[in-house]
């Protein structure tokens, strides 16, 4: 990996969603896995690296004392919570936002910026390495993986119209990591023209630059349903954590 001195490496991670999939009208960052809050898993892999120079955790303005309580005297590394939008590109826009106005980037370092749900709690790190030196490569990198099932396109009435190749597509996940003044600048262009999406590479390739997508990793899921909750705590067992689970504070 590039010279650590060289770089400097922020985390935007976005936590300000209600979880309407999981029925619960509360961020699934505070839910309990595994005898943990969500956010503190989602966060473990890139503070333990060491490869994390501040971080922006964008939350809903009624659960930003909660977050904040929940992260006292960790992690490690100067440590902001600023309030979300209403779609998730508006809450990754707000932390790049804070980031811009930081007054400790260093000059003659090149910045980084990885966003990375709240609701990911099983990123290993060697994924977010393998992410985090494609990025430092290549300006921009995600994780991908093929789709398990095969893909159908239907029609408006459920009926299948085609079945799509697998062989070029992709399913993405996060961290996606990116040279944080383009991030910003793309993310400002996009905000001005009225686009949303729902990664933020989309946002970067809506500026015509490339992004290297490296092999994501299948235990790295996002929890969205209930099932995953059971899935990811599963997950985590077999990973050596043990203790009781279910919605958090
Ligand atoms: N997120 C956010 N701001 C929003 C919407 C989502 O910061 N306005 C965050 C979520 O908190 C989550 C991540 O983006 O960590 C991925 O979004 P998703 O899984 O869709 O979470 P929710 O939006 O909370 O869930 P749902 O779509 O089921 O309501
Ligand atoms: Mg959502």
């Amino acid at each position: 990996m590039a010279d650590r001195e060289l770089c400097q490496v922020a985390a935007v991670i976005p936590a300000a969603g209600i979880g309407r999939r999981m029925g619960t009208c509360a961020s699934k960052a505070l839910f309990t896995l595994a005898g943990q809050s969500v956010l503190h898993l989602s966060l473990q892999a890139m503070v333990e690296s060491g490869w994390l120079d501040v971080l922006v955790i964008v939350a809903r303005t009624e659960e930003m004392d909660t977050i904040s309580a929940l992260l006292a005297d960790w992690p490690p590394v100067p440590t902001a919570i600023v309030p979300g939008g209403a779609e998730r590109s508006d809450s990754v826009r707000a932390g790049l936002e804070w980031l811009a106005v930081w007054p400790d980037w260093l000059h003659e370092a090149r910045h980084f910026v990885a966003v990375h749900d709240a609701a990911r709690p099983l990123l290993s790190r060697v994924l977010w390495e393998r992410i985090l030196g494609e990025a430092l490569r290549e300006g921009a990198a995600i994780p991908g993986l093929s789709p398990a099932d095969t893909v159908k396109q239907v029609d408006g009435g459920g009926r299948v119209t085609a079945t799509v190749s697998r062989e070029n597509l992709m399913s993405v996940q996060t961290p996606q990591v990116f040279v944080f003044e383009k991030l910003l600048e793309a993310h400002r262009r996009a905000h001005q023209e009225g686009h949303q999406a729902t990664d933020d590479a989309q946002i970067w390739e809506m500026s015509g630059w490339s992004v290297k997508v490296v092999p994501g990793e299948r235990e790295n899921l996002k929890v969205t349903t209930p099932f995953d909750l059971v899935l990811a705590e599963a997950i985590l067992r077999q990973r050596g954590f043990a203790h009781e689970s279910g919605p958090g504070l």
